[in-house]
């Protein structure tokens, strides 16, 4: 079952196209990596998703019914699409509990509340960090406190832009291990990267974007082996 569905998506920038009728279905359950050179529109689609980016033409529907393109931003984040951007956005004066608190949302039930983030702290592995500042953290520990503030909302769709830019080896293997544990039968996960190793561990299937459409979709062992995405990305 599709949890998400991107249909013939155009974003153009002056006379630019970012998005050229560009079509793909993420299901529920699964971790979609998408990758491309630079400029191959991947924020631009987590922008449209999101509702940051209005698009020329086309569809993005959530679930059976919701058309995000029609949406605005705060309705698709009340729809339960949730973003993590590039740069860390934590609010530094504020513990990581406290961020977390803020991660679930206002209308949140106390028992909810706790549960939620108990579960963030143990993904994330900031148990022992809850009552510390979040501006007293390290750059890792400041993207997983972002990721686990995503968690916190309970989303049906999460979208991380570059989850693992700036990050040593060591962090960026436990934020496979961070990332693959927000997997749920009816959350859809789409991981935009370009450090390959990590988009191989991390995800089920990968959308290669270049130029706005898509090059390559299936196993990321068939995009290293697909001469277009050499050419293109893998080979440079
Ligand atoms: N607001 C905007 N106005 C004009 N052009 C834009 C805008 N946003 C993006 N673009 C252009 O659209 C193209 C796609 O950009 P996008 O940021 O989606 O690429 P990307 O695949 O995320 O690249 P990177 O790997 O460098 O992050 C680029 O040529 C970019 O310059
Ligand atoms: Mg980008």
């Amino acid at each position: 079952m599709s949890a998400l569905v991107v249909e013939s998506l155009s974003v153009v920038f002056g006379g630019f196209r970012a998005l050229d009728d560009l079509s793909l279905a993420i299901d529920a359950g699964e971790i979609r990596g998408v990758i491309g050179p630079n400029g191959a529109g991947k924020t631009t689609l987590l922008d449209v998703i999101s509702g940051i980016t209005r698009a020329r033409s086309g569809r993005v529907t959530l679930g059976e019914a919701i058309d995000l393109t029609r949406s605005s931003e705060a309705e698709i984040a009340r729809a339960g699409v949730r973003r993590k951007f590039q740069r860390p956005s934590v609010f530094p004066a504020l513990s990581v509990r406290e961020n977390l608190e803020i991660g679930c949302g206002a209308g949140c039930p106390p028992a909810e509340r706790s549960r939620r983030i108990v579960e963030a702290l143990t993904i994330a592995g900031l148990e022992s960090q809850a009552d510390r500042l979040a501006g007293l953290l390290a750059h890792g520990e400041k993207q997983w406190l972002e990721i686990a503030m995503v968690l916190a909302s309970d989303p049906r769709v999460i979208l991380l832009d570059e989850p693992v830019a700036g990050l040593s080896d060591e962090e960026t293997e436990r934020t496979v291990g961070l990332i693959r544990g927000l997997r749920r039968p009816d959350r859809a996960i789409v991981v935009v990267e370009h450090d390959m190793a990590f988009v191989e561990a991390v995800a089920d299937r990968v959308t290669v974007l270049h130029e706005g459409r898509t090059l390559y979709e299936g196993a990321m062992a068939g995009a290293r082996a697909a001469p277009r995405v050499i050419e293109v990305y893998l080979g440079r």
